[in-house]
């Protein structure tokens, strides 16, 4: 038997008890005759005690235990001297009489503590190292322990958990494919699935009626802080459903994650918003509602002053930041430079303090007399020591975008972004198409599955691009942590909407012609969702990106670090797959 109890297990009523122990060495502490051990393992920590006046060549096997050494010990438990509150059992020790070395380990490159000496690249590099941390560690418990929660919740809805294939074909819609090359189908290609899509409306075609699966999805994407190439969602479909029972499932579903993981009970029903006043108000289709600064509309008030930056936008609007008036001249230059970088794109910023009298004053004064900023202060409900802040520009959605990022940015230095309080939201009525610069043409904002709200079909012949969709995102935070829609089940309307994506029916056939024949033997209505596990973990753990839920995630690269992967093919690879590399 190599252990009879854990390392985190052991507490006061223990005392006196005769135990075995194994783990690994923490570290390692001589003070005067005795030397301490911490002995670490996935449970917890206690500590060891060596006493060189009782076993003087016990103790001095324990000097030279080097940190990371794998060690079995036996001892007694024994009451400690100086307790431990920090620790759950940092009440005892164990006074040790065998010590055996189970295996040595190199001196590791880092500290494996929460405060840790190891930057990432290290980190990544010896992510086994890094995962023994309990802070990392805790992060993998808690996914582990929410998959096991949604597992639970959608057994007792009666959803069965089916496995698709991960081999499939590239659909070129969506993001990028990763792809595999086929070497029994030379010059062929496998695509990994970007997400189960199309079969789990296959499912439903099937007749299984509630279908999820905790599954592995690519896409081959710029990464950022919320996104991985390979993620996982918890993807959901249902039968003879509309989008009121999805939302109102999932929504279950939310807060029985709350509840159960969090310990956080919300009786009330998230609120709704559509995607025009997200857009409108927000400036984004995820607004993060921890906190107001609405933006305001200013085109009626502020124009017309010969202010000409002004009176040449086709969009002013601003946020209104309360208590923030007090921001230094330095501090509102900080975030002009912030507008204005690269990304973000804006010209400039104009901002206006309410003063202790209540007047405003603005940057842009000589253009306005104090009765046109009253005007502005009453259209931002503005008091004394909020500070407003205006961008315009000529193209209405950049300069919402803009506000967003600005909106964003002050929230995050008044401190309004609070990672202890959800503000969850459903946002609705998403328009079924998108025009894409890039490719010149309408792109479904969702997927090409999605079907439009009916009142809204006509429209589909006369101007595509207002079309509303049955589909809906879950946002918490800011964070999209999913998003579905109610699908097309009628081939002839599936096929109408590929034709308005540009599809040849030529080419809609080779690409989607599986779905739209199993469309016309039986399909049901159906529709569903998928949400973001990794998002969801690292929300609840208050994690600033999804890759500390990730066991071994890949770095902004792409790339895995640890495995060195991607890698290069041997030549005999290539030649089996009929491949040639041809370097750019
Ligand atoms: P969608 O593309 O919106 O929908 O994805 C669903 C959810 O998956 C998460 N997600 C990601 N998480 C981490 N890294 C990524 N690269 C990434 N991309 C997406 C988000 C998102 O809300 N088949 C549809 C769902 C449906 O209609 O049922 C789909 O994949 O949390």
């Amino acid at each position: 038997m190599y252990r009879s109890y854990t390392c985190g297990e052991l507490r006061l009523t223990d005392a006196g008890k005769n135990v075995t122990l194994a783990g690994w060495v923490q570290r390692t502490r001589k003070m005067g005759g005795m030397t301490f051990v911490d002995l670490r393992d996935r449970y917890g920590i206690t500590q060891l005690v060596f006493d060189e006046n009782t076993n003087a060549e016990l103790c001095e096997q324990a000097n030279k235990l080097g940190r990371e050494f794998v060690i079995q010990i036996k001892g007694t438990v024994n009451e400690r001297y100086s307790k431990n509150a920090n620790m759950p059992t940092g009440d005892i020790e164990i006074i040790v009489s065998e010590l055996k070395v189970l295996n040595a380990s190199l001196v590791p490159p880092f500290t494996i503590e929460d405060n840790t000496d190891g930057g990432d690249d290290l980190r990544m590099k010896y992510r086994y190292l890094d995962l023994r941390r309990q802070c990392v560690r805790q992060n993998l418990e808690l996914r582990h322990k929410m998959a096991f929660e949604v597992r639970s919740y959608l057994d007792k809805q009666g959803f069965l958990e089916v496995e698709t294939p991960v081999l499939i074909g590239s659909t070129p819609e969506g993001a990028r494919d990763f792809v595999v090359p086929s070497r029994m189908n030379q010059g062929q290609f496998y695509a990994l699935p970007q997400s189960p899509q199309t079969l789990k409306q296959l499912l439903m075609v099937a007749g299984f009626d509630r279908y999820f699966q905790i599954v592995k999805c690519f896409r081959d994407e710029d990464l950022r802080a919320d996104r991985q190439p390979e993620f996982t969602q918890i993807d959901c479909e249902m039968s003879f459903v509309e989008q009121e029972d999805i939302i109102t499932l999932f929504e279950g579903m939310a807060k029985h994650l709350f509840k159960t993981i969090r310990n956080i009970e919300i009786k009330e029903a998230f609120p709704r918003m559509t995607w025009h006043d997200a857009m409108k108000y927000y400036g984004s289709d995820k607004p993060d509602l921890r906190f107001e600064m609405k933006f305001v509309e200013l085109m009626d008030i502020l124009k017309g002053y010969g202010f000409s930056v002004f009176d040449g936008a086709e969009y002013i609007g601003g946020i209104c930041a309360k208590g923030a008036a007090s921001y230094t001249r330095k501090q509102i230059d900080q975030l002009t430079d912030f507008v204005k970088r690269p990304q973000i794109g804006a010209k400039g910023l104009v901002y206006a303090r309410v003063e202790a009298d209540g007047t405003v004053k603005s940057s842009v004064d000589k253009f306005y007399s104090q009765e046109v900023l009253q005007k502005m202060k009453e259209a931002f409900a503005a008091e004394t020591g909020d500070l407003i802040l205006i961008l315009c520009g000529d193209d209405t959605m950049k300069t919402r975008k803009q506000l967003c990022e600005l909106r964003l940015e002050m929230a995050q230095q008044l401190g309004l972004r609070d990672k202890n309080k959800f503000a969850c939201l459903w946002v609705v009525d998403f328009p079924m198409y998108e025009w894409s610069e890039e490719e010149g043409r309408l792109m479904a904002m969702h997927h090409p599955f999605t079907s439009p709200k009916p009142e809204d079909v006509p429209l589909l012949d006369t101007d595509p691009a207002s079309v509303r969709a049955n589909a809906y995102d879950m946002v918490i935070n800011g964070v999209e942590v999913g998003g579905g829609s109610i699908r097309i089940h009628d081939s002839e309307l599936q096929a109408k909407i590929f034709k308005i994506l540009g599809f040849t029916p030529e080419k809609a056939e080779e690409q989607f012609g599986f779905l739209m024949n199993a469309f016309q033997y039986g399909a049901p209505p159906h529709g569903g969702l998928a949400y973001g596990l990794d998002r969801w973990v690292s929300l609840f753990a208050g994690l600033d990106s999804i890759r500390d839920c990730i066991a071994f995630p890949k770095n902004n690269s792409g790339r895995d670090v640890m495995l060195d992967a991607p890698g290069n093919l041997a030549q005999e690879q290539l030649d089996e797959l009929g491949l040639k590399i041809v370097v750019k």
